[in-house]
């Protein structure tokens, strides 16, 4: 432990400078805005999917199927509305969906968007992101209720459920980012969650939002907890801001102090056999290989999936709209 302390002191302390330049409110806003919000985040559903299906198996795999394709949807109209879509176009596409015709007025709307229309009950939340424009605008966000459909459907089936004792930990966690959503969707109620962060600013952010949660300030180079402490453990965005041999020293702590499985997403990470580093300022920008990456992984693992978020959109809902094609989830187990 010391020794690792003394080699990644320098690395550690540009680490917490990079983000404690930021303030305490865009350090709460900044990474659950747009296509990084977790509610429609392809990444942070299945973070969310992975959690589920350790309290209860597959009992709940339709509802996960239907919130990813609603992830889609919305992605899909976050898209349009960035090109500055008109209400009236709006109109079409809801009348070619209510007519089952695969185009707008020329528009090709995607089989993914039609299919998960039809599979719906009417009226749908799909209906709403269509007509829900009170004025001829579409420049206003979409609303809140909309954003948190799923949020209401997981907390309303979740309801009955009982506490498990399975414990989760969350090294990064930002100022709660996820866990936010981890809450409001009645999972954290569930299970024994512990985030921490660097960046105390983002630790005193998730403290004040969540005072009764555990929130620390704590180092991914040196957890602060005994072997195989956590049953579960989940990390969203993290090694690619490490040097190289920071990145395999944070995945030798993960898996040292997860007793049973490792949810880990990336988001600059391809298939070349050799990591891409790039230092950008005090942190690092890095593209991970990959092949690499894995096979640090299974210095210490007994089986791990690998999951391309791209691939995996395009192989089971034919959308080749993934926004991040760089995107890649390692489900790990220990
Ligand atoms: C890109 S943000 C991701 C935050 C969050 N996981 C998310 O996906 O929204 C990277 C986070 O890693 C934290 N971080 C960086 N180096 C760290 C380290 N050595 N130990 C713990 N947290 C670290 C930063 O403070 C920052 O909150």
């Amino acid at each position: 432990m010391k020794i690792l302390k003394e080699c990644f002191r320098a690395e550690t302390e540009r680490l917490r400078q990079s983000w404690m330049r930021h303030d305490r409110g865009t350090l709460r806003d900044y990474l659950v805005r747009d296509v990084e919000d977790p509610r429609i985040n392809v990444q942070s559903i299945l973070t969310r999917h992975f959690l589920v299906e350790r309290l209860f198996g597959e009992r709940f795999d339709l509802v996960a199927e239907q919130e990813l394709r609603f992830g889609l949807v919305v992605n899909w109209l976050l898209k349009l509305l960035k090109k500055s879509v008109t209400v009236g176009r709006l109109q079409t596409v809801f009348d070619a969906l209510l007519t089952g015709r695969p185009d707008a007025e020329g528009m090709q709307i995607p089989s993914y968007v039609s299919e998960t229309f039809a599979d719906l009950m009417l009226p749908n939340y799909i209906c709403d992101l269509l007509n829900w424009v009170p004025v001829e605008t579409t420049e206003a966000p979409i609303p809140e209720y909309l954003m948190s459909t799923f949020e209401a459907i997981w907390s309303e089936v979740l309801a009955g459920e009982q506490p498990q004792s399975i414990s989760v930990l969350e090294p990064a966690c930002g100022s709660a980012n996820d866990y936010r959503f981890i809450e409001t969707f009645g999972i954290a109620r569930l299970l024994d969650y512990t985030g921490f962060d660097l960046c105390d600013k983002n630790v005193h952010n998730a403290r004040g939002m969540f005072p009764h949660a555990r929130f620390e300030i704590g180092n991914v180079l040196e957890i602060d907890a005994d072997d195989k402490a956590f049953d579960y453990c989940f990390v969203h965005d993290l090694f690619e801001h490490l040097s190289i041999e920071a990145a395999e020293a944070a995945i030798s702590e993960l898996c040292r102090v997860t007793r049973r499985d490792i949810c880990a997403g990336f988001f600059n990470m391809h298939v070349g056999g050799e990591h891409i580093v790039k230092a950008v300022g005090d942190y690092h920008w890095n593209t991970l290989s990959l092949v690499r990456t894995k096979a640090v992984f299974e210095r210490y693992c007994s089986g791990i999936q690998v999951i391309h978020i791209d691939e995996f959109l395009t192989s089971e809902f034919g959308c080749a709209d993934a926004h991040n094609k760089g995107a890649y989830t390692f489900v790990v187990s220990l």
